[in-house]
């Protein structure tokens, strides 16, 4: 059978570790998947020390990075405005709703105020095309082997440079248009990311999707991505086509993971149905974990959450605030900074119950998938000795 672009990463198991955290990254490449690093929170300098560091400690193993380059937003039409344009165009009345989210939530300032720090938290992500130029000279002074595309699909001058780079180049898609769509301009593996998952989602499920992204951009090959944490989800994932899975979830709740302990805390307290399709994070839909930070935005009597950039540019600081706030050990996920402190998260979080480590999870996930192969292939003899 002729190689696929996810037998030219070279991992042995086919699974993709997607995370902000670069210790997760190296983690899952160690483990024998491929982590992808997710830049769109950090700074051009954060990434460029991450990216190093990730390669001197896996030492020429197979990584990933992930860009937000999204191709519809506030102002794309002018190749997108700087962040002063971006701060001086939120409502003053959603400041305040920030503003009275903090006093009544008892989050403390910021000592030396609250620093407008351009790339802090959500803030961080890139408002345009341009802005996301430095990343991709940096990614391209690195050796990442695959290039994703969380946002949209990527400039065909960016497909072709990071294909000179030898670099492989993956695109999100939750609609078959879109995959199809990525697949035109040259990218080389789609990412069917379905409704279940953390971050931004579509409205179709896993079930549905996979196999009509599958189909529709055959042979370019899928990973199945949203909903995704154990060898049973796995092999399901594969039976409908997939050539591997893309999770995102269910790394937070790892050793390795720098989430906040108390939003640890909350998702190994979640049940499935604890996570909801929001605009509160980023301005798009995408499923977050559910609490005070999505209660407030939801309310009939609180500003609507503002479009892609400016919601992420508006609450930048204030989830800084509350992220510094909810940081120590024995913060309560039930009041003050703890119970706003939001997260991305998909709805595995319903599966996932104590902390555990990238390596044991990729282990697992294998054993399990394996396992639950051999098992189905016995469910069917016996049918068939039966009849
Ligand atoms: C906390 C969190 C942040 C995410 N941020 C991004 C991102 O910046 N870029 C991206 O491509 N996907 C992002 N995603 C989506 C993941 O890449 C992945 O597709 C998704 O988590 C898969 O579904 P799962 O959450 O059920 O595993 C994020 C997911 C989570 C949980």
């Amino acid at each position: 059978m002729a190689l696929d672009a996810v037998d030219l990463l070279g991992i042995p198991t086919p699974i993709f570790g997607f995370s902000h955290c670069r210790d997760v990254v190296v983690a899952v490449s160690k483990a024998g998947g491929l982590g992808v690093y997710g830049a769109g929170l950090h700074s051009d300098e954060q990434i460029e020390i991450d990216l190093t560091w990730i390669e001197e400690q896996l030492d020429g193993a197979p990584y990933g990075i992930d860009l937000l380059m999204p191709s519809k937003y506030v102002g794309s039409e002018d190749g997108g405005l700087t962040s002063e344009q971006y701060r001086a165009a939120i409502p003053p009345e959603v400041t305040t709703f920030l503003d009275d989210m903090m006093v009544r939530y008892d989050v403390p300032k910021m000592e030396g105020g609250d620093v407008v720090d351009e790339h802090a938290a959500i803030g961080g992500q890139r408002y345009s095309a341009k802005q996301s130029e430095r990343i991709l000279e940096i990614a391209f002074a690195h050796h990442p082997k695959l290039l994703v595309s969380a946002l949209g699909t990527p400039p065909v001058e960016t497909i072709e440079a990071a294909h000179k780079k030898g670099m492989l180049v993956a695109a999100l898609a939750g609609r078959v248009k879109h995959a199809k769509r990525h697949v035109a301009a040259g990218v080389d593996i789609i990412i069917s990311q379905s409704y279940e998952a953390g971050g931004h989602t579509g409205e179709v499920g896993g079930m549905v999707l996979t196999p009509l992204i599958v189909d529709a951009v055959a042979p370019v090959p899928v990973l199945a991505a949203g909903g995704i944490a154990d060898g049973r989800q796995m092999a399901a994932a594969l039976a409908l086509g997939a050539r591997g899975v893309w999770c995102g979830t269910v790394w937070l709740t790892t050793v390795e993971s720098d989430l906040l302990p108390v939003v640890k805390r909350k998702i190994i307290d979640a049940a499935a149905e604890d996570t909801v399709r929001s605009r509160a994070m980023t301005g798009k839909p995408s499923r977050l974990l559910k609490g005070a930070w999505t209660d407030e935005w939801a309310r009939p009597d609180t500003p609507d959450p503002l479009p892609n950039p400016l919601h992420s540019v508006a609450i930048g600081p204030y989830v800084t605030r509350i992220e510094r706030a909810a940081a120590s050990a024995d913060t309560s996920p039930q009041h003050g900074a703890g119970a706003l402190a939001p997260t991305a998260a998909g709805q595995v979080v319903g599966l996932m119950s104590s902390e555990t480590s990238c390596r044991q999870l990729v282990i697992e996930m294998m054993e399990g998938c394996i396992e639950a192969m051999s098992s189905l292939q016995s469910v069917l003899e016996r049918d068939s000795s039966a009849g």
